[in-house]
């Protein structure tokens, strides 16, 4: 049963030295009652799921939404490797998350929205409202001549309209492409080029941290951007965040921005009949970081996407449509997408929406809402737990909400931290899943079934039914579990919720996810064709699994993935930077962190004046979330004889390592300058391993 640490131990330690430490964890079960409740308590589930029945185990997902034309064939792998789902069936999003509901929840809550400000008060927008703002919505979508696989890019912060405008897109196959609202103009900008959308949807102003943010002057950057490299943008339509009053400084733009509040005059009441679309048709874009510069866009599908997320909001987020959920994500991210919006309210949830930063204004804050609303099932990010964690210890003791279930999502989470929101926020009672997956994946790959399996922090789990995991090594060799060795995660099969392909970019696709342990190119077998997620991890002897982070050179900072060679192009914008080399340091909230090194041009002093402006200019082409922990300007970068830039090295220094031997390097003498710079003379490093994803960190290139 349920064992805990001392006190005294939790407070001692910091959260990156508990990550190095990790050991075999005790487990933690499920409590009969939660049991008892408990959408999937078949214990031969995941036999069920077993390769012998797939595809067709899948088809328990499908039959959770209604088709308008039933499906034909379950999975296709003629184009292997783009694998179609549920071929022939005609669907409809937006009627799965709305329309279906009515008759069963029409005066139920489908969302609550909940302001930052707190004195201001909650919008409960029912499924008939939810309804009624779709289709007019929807109507003037379509008045502005949008229809099928056209795109359409959203900036939006955490707002109900978002949700309300990706329905209305969902219901005439308009592909939408959110991008995270914390992104800068210039991020969103480059998006609305790779999609090719003419139109770009935002809102005035919104509210974080205390303040009211001018989110419109990010829209003129955006659209800017995009012509700049070769995108043109008809409209900005523009939300505001209190109805007929705007809340920015910049000023609209005359023929091109419109206040969708003023166009909606002509669409009152207007019905908008849901398009039969074909289950493979896209339904959205979701752009992600990888290896190169370039941000990929991950297009998910109709049919297969709904089915996975909602198949496993109901089995894994054990979602009834009595129970109020609340997922603290960003509707911005993947996370949003298939566990705010779509999976919740093909099951008729209620869905709390919260606008702000959790510990506004204090680290009671996420309690205070949650016992007013009576949330009961509660999905969060270790960064959050972390911080509430340090923020305010106690303070969920002092809210009488009760959580059945919690979830965990986007980063490895330490078993300390596990432990607090176990103990601390879950008073004892409620399950944990710790969910793995990505972008990519549409929804989990890693998980227990709740109230089948025992937790163990600090591990997924096994993986969620259907999903059959192998680990491989470099040269393609299966690492077998309890070997106490880490490789290359993959998804031997495909599965519904995975992307169809990036958009625009089929070669991308092929050679990211696939390359590497694809035997035959040609073969239609879905068996030779195992998805490499780009995760480190290792099974235990019992099969659960444990994720060590990115094997590539992506950072996961405080769940959000960034690409190093965005960072370095960022950097690189800042006329005087000659070189710049990004790397992850351990961080004990936001788990890893960016820091910068940067060589500058000859003749060029270094100055704070230039560091300066290279946190701005990534503040400017990423987001606030891209900004550097430190930024060093060096005298020259480590170098191997060929050229090229050890980061590894680099990683070493910031994270306090011994460097190794230097020796063969072109410039070994500069290591020494720059691990004097950055920890000082007499520092004295750790000999503590260095997390995998760290260690693993300046390989791939
Ligand atoms: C990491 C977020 C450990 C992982 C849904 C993955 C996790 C990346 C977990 C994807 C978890 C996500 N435990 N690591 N439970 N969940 N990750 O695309 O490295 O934003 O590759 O999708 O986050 O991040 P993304």
């Amino acid at each position: 049963m349920a064992k805990t640490a001392k006190k005294e131990e939790r407070t001692e330690v910091t959260e990156a030295q508990i990550a190095v430490h990790w050991k075999e964890e005790g487990y933690y079960q499920p409590s009969e009652k939660f049991i008892a409740q408990a959408n999937m308590r078949d214990t031969h589930i995941l036999e069920k799921f077993g390769l012998a029945n797939f595809p067709d185990c899948f088809r328990a997902y499908a039959d959770m939404l209604t088709w308008f034309e039933p499906y034909r064939t379950v999975l296709d792998t003629s184009d292997a490797p783009f694998w179609k789902w549920f071929v022939g069936g005609k669907i409809n999003a937006s009627y799965n998350c709305v329309d279906r509901n009515l008759a069963k929840y029409g005066s139920k809550a489908a969302f609550i929205f909940v302001p930052e400000p707190e004195a201001e008060p909650d919008a409960t927008i029912t499924y008939q409202q939810l309804h009624t703002s779709v289709n007019e919505v929807a109507a003037l979508l379509r008045g502005l001549g949008l229809k099928a696989g056209d795109r359409v890019t959203f900036h939006m912060p955490m707002v109900p309209e978002l949700p309300i405008t990706m329905l209305a897109c969902a219901r005439l196959g308009i592909i939408h492409s959110q991008v995270f609202g914390g992104f800068s103009g210039q991020a969103c900008g480059s998006r609305i080029q790779d999609s090719g959308s003419r139109v770009l949807i935002t809102m005035d102003s919104y509210w974080r941290n205390g303040s009211l943010v001018d989110h419109k002057a990010n829209a003129d950057i955006a659209v800017r951007t995009a012509k700049d490299l070769g995108q043109d943008v008809d409209k900005v339509l523009v939300w505001q965040r209190y109805p007929g009053k705007y809340s920015a400084k910049t000023p609209m733009v005359p023929g091109r921005d419109f206040f969708m509040n003023d166009l909606l005059k002509d669409h009152k009441g207007k019905n908008v009949e849901p398009v039969a679309l074909p289950s493979e048709g896209p339904l959205f874009l979701m752009y992600s970081s990888g290896t190169t510069g370039k941000p990929k866009g991950a297009q998910h599908s109709i049919g297969g996407y709904l089915a996975y997320v909602t198949g496993t909001s109901r089995w894994i987020l054990d979602i009834h449509p009595e129970d109020v959920y609340w997922c603290m994500a960003d509707i911005g991210w993947i996370t949003g997408h298939s566990y705010i919006v779509y999976g919740p309210l093909a099951n008729a949830a209620t869905s709390v929406l919260y606008e702000g930063v959790p510990t506004f204004p204090d680290a009671g804050r996420p309690w205070r809402i949650a016992e007013r609303l009576g949330v009961n099932i509660f999905h969060t990010a270790p960064t959050a737990i972390r911080m509430l964690r340090k923020l305010g210890p106690q303070e969920p003791r002092k809210y009488k909400y009760r959580f059945k279930s919690m979830t965990t999502v986007g980063e490895p989470i330490e078993p300390e931290a596990w432990r607090w929101y176990y103990d601390e926020v879950g008073k004892r009672e409620a399950v944990i899943t710790d969910t793995w997956w990505l972008t990519e994946t549409g929804g989990f790959l890693g998980t227990t079934v709740p109230a089948i399996h025992a937790m163990k922090p600090g591990s997924c789990g096994p993986a969620a039914p259907g999903i059959h995991p192998v680990i491989y090594d470099e040269t393609g060799a299966e690492i077998s579990k309890g070997s106490g060795k880490a490789g290359n995660i993959c998804i031997r099969n495909p599965w519904p919720g995975l992307m169809q392909t990036l958009w625009g970019d089929r070669d991308r696709y092929v050679k990211t996810y696939f390359a590497k342990y694809n035997k035959d190119p040609r073969s239609k077998d879905w068996r030779d064709w195992p998805f490499m997620c780009g995760d480190g991890a290792m099974q235990a002897a019992d099969g659960y699994y444990r994720i060590l982070g990115r094997i590539d050179d992506v950072i996961n900072v405080a769940g959000h993935r960034l690409g190093t060679k965005e960072i370095e192009s960022a950097c690189l914008t800042v006329p005087e930077v000659a070189e710049a080399a990004v790397v992850p340091v351990q961080d004990e909230v936001k788990g890893r962190v960016p820091e910068v090194y940067i060589a500058v041009k000859p003749g060029v002093p270094p100055s704070q004046d230039v560091i300066d402006r290279v946190i701005k200019a990534n503040e400017e082409v990423i987001g606030k979330i891209a900004r550097p922990k430190h930024v060093y300007i060096v005298p020259d970068m480590p170098k191997t004889r060929s050229g090229k830039i050890m980061r590894r090295v680099l990683a070493a220094i910031s994270n306090r390592r011994d460097v190794g031997d230097v020796t063969t390097l072109a410039n070994p003498d500069v290591v020494e300058q720059i691990r004097t710079m950055v920890q000082g003379k007499d520092t004295v490093t750790t000999r503590e391993e260095l997390p995998e994803d760290i260690a693993k960190f300046g390989q791939v290139e």
